[in-house]
């Protein structure tokens, strides 16, 4: 028994100390079998006996609690050591990758930079006047509707569209002029279709007056969309927005279903990628421009992102997988 004592002592690990308890005090455990012994001794010698070992059991229970939770402890810190995170180890053995978001930028960029359009970018927090105004959407008109969002204390908004990249392209530029801008926009809406913040590709045109007409746009925006989807139909709705006139909403033939009708694209066979038009005047009057005319466009990334590498969850976008 005293041998058992000073293993106690000497155990390195939980499960040896386990192991010994079952030697103590298990079923047929050394203390266990002298308490069963006690039946055959009588009297005085009967109840010395019985004294003694159960100072022994608590002795032994007591030295067996104490080295359960120094070892308990060291375990635990042996464990953290282990299975440290170094987070500056994150992208070990792993090469970055380019966000889907970006590639699908870089590819329409692709497109537009061979046309000599200059890629612009604006701010994320945008006056009154460059978001808004400009654009003919005065304060108060219904058209602020279309598109709610976050105001900063000073009344600044966080852009909800690419648009005033327009603005600060044409009051910084003489004509002619071809730009493209891509960026992050904001909106106050969450479901799963969208996030309060997504991005959007703007291009814009403009050249003395008589010589950009909407069959360019036509043209242009069909074999753009021909460039990135492939053999797709294209067609052109007539639609509404304040800075265009007139304005159309673009539409190719799902990629999914060839046409056929399927539930990307509501059983229409046709998905709407684009909103473009021919630039209302009060825009050219907003900045200054005359005698000219020219065409615009706007589209969201994250659509066709979706559409072009099949992805069915908007969230995935915006969402990290700590574990990668
Ligand atoms: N700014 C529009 C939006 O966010 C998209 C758009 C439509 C941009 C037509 C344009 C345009 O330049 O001509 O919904």
């Amino acid at each position: 028994m005293q041998s058992i004592k000073q293993q106690l002592q000497a155990v390195q690990t939980l499960q040896e100390l386990e192991n010994l308890k079952v030697q103590m005090s298990g079923k047929k455990g050394v203390l266990t079998l002298a308490f069963a012994q006690l039946k055959n001794l009588e009297g005085e010698e009967k109840k010395q006996k019985a004294q003694e070992l159960n100072l022994l059991k608590q002795e032994f229970e007591s030295i067996y609690e104490n080295k359960k939770s120094e070892l308990q402890t060291l375990e635990l810190a042996k464990k953290l050591e282990k299975e440290r995170i170094d987070v500056s180890l994150f992208t070990q053995n792993k090469a970055g990758k380019t966000h889907y978001i970006h590639l699908m930028i870089e590819k329409i960029l692709d497109y537009f930079s061979l046309l000599n359009f200059e890629v612009c970018q604006g701010s994320l927090i945008e006056e009154d006047f460059y978001n808004f105004e400009a654009l003919n959407i005065p304060k108060f008109h219904p058209a602020r509707d279309m598109q709610d969002t976050f105001y900063t204390r000073d009344q600044k908004v966080l852009r909800t569209h690419t648009s005033p990249v327009q603005i600060h392209t044409m009051l910084n530029k003489k004509p002619p002029l071809r730009m493209i801008a891509p960026g992050a926009v904001f909106r106050r809406d969450y479901d799963l279709t969208h996030s309060p913040m997504f991005h959007q590709v703007e291009g814009l045109m403009v050249d003395e007056k008589g010589l950009v007409s909407f069959s360019h746009l036509k043209f242009i925006l069909e074999d753009f969309l021909k460039s990135i989807f492939g053999d797709i139909q294209v067609r052109f709705r007539s639609s509404f927005f304040p800075f265009t006139e007139p304005s159309a909403e673009v539409d190719m033939s799902c990629v999914f279903c060839q046409g056929e009708g399927c539930r990307v694209c509501s059983h229409t066979g046709w998905l709407e990628v684009l909103g473009c038009g021919m630039v209302n005047d009060n825009v050219f009057k907003a900045v200054g421009y005359e005698n000219v005319s020219g065409y615009a466009f706007g589209l969201g990334v994250e659509r066709f992102a979706m559409l072009y590498y099949a992805i069915n969850d908007l969230r995935g976008f915006f969402e990290v997988d700590l574990r990668n």
